[in-house]
């Protein structure tokens, strides 16, 4: 098993050619660890200039850093933990201000064929999708436990599912006659509604799988955070740069970089600014980079992924 990184020479060329100003080494936070594809690219060519600060709150991802801590040693650490939290871990490694920060969100190969984790309905397992295991509710208690209104909230703010409250309804009716514990028992439920499901592009249960790993994870709510606090942490000429794989995280991630890029306010008929707006950042990617046609071939997973970078002024 492995995990083919995503935009791997595009984000590091974009991490590793903004100014630094933190001292005598770029200091990249890798917030999204995963098979630790980016974080040895940054450290590689970054050669004794670079180090990395990664992040990660799986487990099995925060095990399989041990090769490049042992191979980089003063250059490379991984701190555990939600991105969430970014300024509570820089805090605690005493870290100031950084020179980069990567978001490469989403799941990784290993988490995504780890049938234990519940996270595909190709392969069947439980129905748990906790990034960090015993981190709050699996998604099988959400279904057990949620009302058919907030099932049907969640389905369609986190999964764009237009079936949403249709889904919902049968997902109460059927949990008091048989236990949604795995993986496949909730796939089988959504593809027993819509009969000549494959001859669709996408499998029919992929939208409320999503929804509910969203949901899980509070997906959207750690990247909002770590983009507030990223954006605070870097140093002028810092870039920031994010891989989104779902149109909802692009969408927040454009809207973000938008937000901090916008500069003054006012009407122009005000002869003096009043509303004190600064630009805070420069938009490095406007409409966002996709993989070329060779990439997507080699990893098809690499399809959906929009690359975004801003550098701060
Ligand atoms: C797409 S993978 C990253 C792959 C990595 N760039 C590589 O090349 O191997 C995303 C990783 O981010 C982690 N992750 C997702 N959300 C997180 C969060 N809120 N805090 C910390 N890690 C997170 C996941 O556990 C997963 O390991």
């Amino acid at each position: 098993m492995k995990h083919i990184p995503v935009l791997l020479q595009e984000s590091v060329e974009v991490l590793l050619s903004g100014r630094s100003f933190s001292g005598e080494r770029k200091l990249i936070v890798d917030a999204t660890f995963g098979g630790g594809g980016h974080s040895r690219c940054l450290l590689e060519r970054g050669g004794g200039k670079v180090a990395v600060l990664a992040i990660d709150r799986d487990p099995a991802a925060v095990g399989r850093s041990a090769v490049l801590e042992q191979e980089f040693a003063s250059g490379f650490r991984l701190l555990p933990g939600n991105f969430a939290d970014l300024d509570r871990i820089l805090d605690r490694a005493e870290v100031k201000t950084i020179d980069g920060l990567l978001l490469d969100i989403g799941l990784s190969s290993f988490q995504l064929e780890a049938g234990e984790r519940g996270f595909s309905f190709q392969t069947d397992g439980p129905l748990d999708m906790r990034m960090e295991p015993d981190a709050g509710p699996s998604a099988a208690e959400i279904v057990r436990e949620f009302s058919t209104a907030e099932l049907t909230r969640i389905f369609r703010e986190f999964g764009e599912e237009p079936y949403a409250a249709a889904i919902a309804r049968k997902i109460v009716a059927e949990r008091g006659q048989r236990p949604l514990l795995t993986t496949r028992s909730l796939a089988l439920l959504i593809e027993e509604m819509v009969p000549d499901y494959k001859k669709s592009r996408r499998h029919p249960a992929t939208r409320v799988f999503q929804a509910l790993r969203i949901c899980v994870n509070d997906e959207l709510g750690a990247l909002r955070k770590v983009l507030q606090s990223g954006l605070e942490r870097l140093n002028p000429g810092g870039r920031m740069v994010v891989i989104a794989y779902h149109s909802l995280e692009d969408r927040l991630v454009k809207r973000f970089f938008r937000a901090a890029a916008k500069g003054c306010i006012c009407p122009p008929r005000v002869p003096v600014c009043g509303c004190d707006r600064v630009s805070r950042v420069k938009i490095l990617q406007l409409s966002g980079l996709r993989p070329r046609p060779e990439e997507i071939e080699q990893n098809p997973r690499s399809r959906s992924a929009c690359l975004r970078a801003i550098e701060r002024l």
